[in-house]
């Protein structure tokens, strides 16, 4: 990313015009030679193109044999890195992918402490060009193995989770709430109350696709995909936010959320505010292109500042809301369908409009199950579909996965308030479907029927598995 040369080394020297003092300091402490080390700093690389020799991979198996062989003492060990995120991770919410990234942070200056490799910077696994389990974690002597998975080495994940089409799709939001998931429903910041695209897609389909007792599970740091898997995602939200030029919302609730969850390198408690972690790219690390087609947009320093310090609001202006406040349940193979009742000409605003009106889907009061073989699809106004229909269907909408049961969650006050804890919700837009099915005429009735699918995972065994939701609701927002 060229994007550091927007700042003279003066700029650096005084706190880089932009960005907190406090912020800078703690990077850079004072120290000039840091405006050299930050130009240079080190590049996250795609894992499929690194061979089983790269220094990076040995350096990385090297940093897992040494938390696996630190004593349970040592915060940095292997079992207490993944506690912290039994114990502490936010999902399905707006606090989803800053969190992780500190997390991400901290465990690569741990790998780096304990194998000397300063320069280390974690691989990322490509999940839309390399769709399978990248072929070093399949060495079942290394350490970056895992015998807990239930995919094998040859098994693809599915392209309308992880191909370029649907992560375009998600590129394409421009509301951070759809790309980056919502604000917590109710406030509570370990719910999962507010899933947007790229979350609920990609995110939760490779935790439940890859399955076993790690990686679907809030223990999935035990399994070494775990960090290249987020690393993907890390870079996706630098492609929207940098490249795409989309703004991170700029809501004080999120910027200046806390948390104190990590250690460093040397084992010491640590913490993030979230406005830092949306200059780490910039400063920390960087990233070989990893989105489809990607391309690095040019900047004044004035607009990356905007676009990275100030962010925007993420406030939806509502024009319509239609609700079904009734439940959808439906068992794994077969479709139910939620009729929502909706006014004549109610989406024509969106339709029309190439501007930034959606129509936005909640699928709410979802019921995360123990046993989750299975992921969902969305299908508009088609009832007569099955888990063979193909995503090319004009009515197809979109598909969701479902990640693990907060109620498995140890920390905090987690575990006391799953009785009365808000259900899991997912956002999808919705708009290009209803385009589609506007133009061949099939949007003119008094209801929109939204058909869910729960589909089996390959070679699952999902039988009497059910999917549940207590409420559908839409909106025609501006954003
Ligand atoms: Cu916090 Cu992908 O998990």
């Amino acid at each position: 990313m060229e994007d550091l040369t927007l700042f003279s080394r003066r700029d650096f020297l005084r706190g880089a015009g932009a960005f907190s003092a406090a912020t800078l300091t703690l990077w850079m402490g004072g120290c000039e030679a840091c405006w050299k080390q930050i130009q240079d700093r080190p590049m996250r690389k795609n894992i499929s193109n690194l061979s089983a020799s790269d220094p990076i991979i040995t350096t990385y198996k090297a940093a897992v044999a040494a938390m696996k062989a630190l004593p349970s003492s040592d915060p940095r060990n292997w079992q207490n890195q993944a506690n912290i995120h039994f114990n502490n991770c936010t999902h399905g919410n707006w606090f989803f992918l800053p969190w992780h990234r500190g997390y991400l942070l901290y465990f690569e200056q741990i790998c780096r402490k304990l194998t000397g490799d300063s320069r280390f910077a974690l691989p990322y696994w490509n999940w839309t060009t390399h769709p399978a389990v990248p072929d070093v974690f399949w060495d079942t002597t290394s350490p970056l193995y895992d015998i807990n998975r239930g995919v094998t080495q040859a098994m693809q994940a599915d392209q309308s989770f992880v191909g370029a089409t649907e992560i375009e799709t998600i590129l394409s939001q421009t509301n951070f709430d759809l790309f980056a998931s919502g604000p917590p429903v109710g406030g509570e910041l370990h719910f999962a109350t507010n899933t947007g695209m790229l979350e609920g897609t990609p995110h939760n389909y490779i935790h439940g696709w890859i399955d076993s007792s790690d990686m679907g599970t809030f223990q999935s740091p035990l399994d070494p995909v775990f960090w290249t898997h987020h690393n993907m995602l890390d870079c996706l939200w630098v492609d929207w936010n940098i490249n795409l030029n989309n703004s991170n919302t700029s809501d004080p609730s999120w910027t200046n959320q806390q948390f104190h969850d990590f250690f460093d390198e040397n084992g010491n408690p640590a913490g993030i505010t979230v406005i830092d972690t949306v200059l780490y790219p910039i400063f920390l690390y960087q990233f070989e292109p990893c989105a489809p087609n990607e391309t690095k947009s040019k900047k004044t320093k004035a607009q990356l500042e905007q676009l990275l310090k100030a962010g925007a609001p993420s406030k939806w202006e509502v024009s319509k809301h239609f609700e079904l406040a009734q439940s959808v349940r439906a068992d794994v193979g077969k479709a139910a369908t939620g009729s929502i009742k909706v006014e004549p000409g109610a989406f024509s605003g969106a339709l029309e409009s190439t501007g930034r009106t959606a129509v936005v889907l909640t699928l709410g009061e979802v019921e995360i199950p123990e046993k989750r073989d299975f992921f969902v699809r969305i299908f508009l106004n088609k009832t007569d579909v099955s888990a063979r229909t193909p995503i090319d269907d004009p009515h197809y909408a979109g598909s969701f996965a479902l990640f693990a049961d907060e109620s498995a969650m140890k920390g905090h006050a987690v575990k006391d308030a799953v009785a009365g804890r808000p259900k899991a919700g997912f956002i999808v837009n919705i708009t290009p479907t209803l385009r589609k099915l506007n133009q061949a005429g099939s949007l003119s009735g008094a209801t929109l029927d939204v058909t869910l699918v729960p589909v089996p995972y390959e070679r699952r065994e999902a039988g009497g598995q059910q999917f549940t939701l207590g409420k559908l609701d839409l909106k025609v927002a501006s954003f």
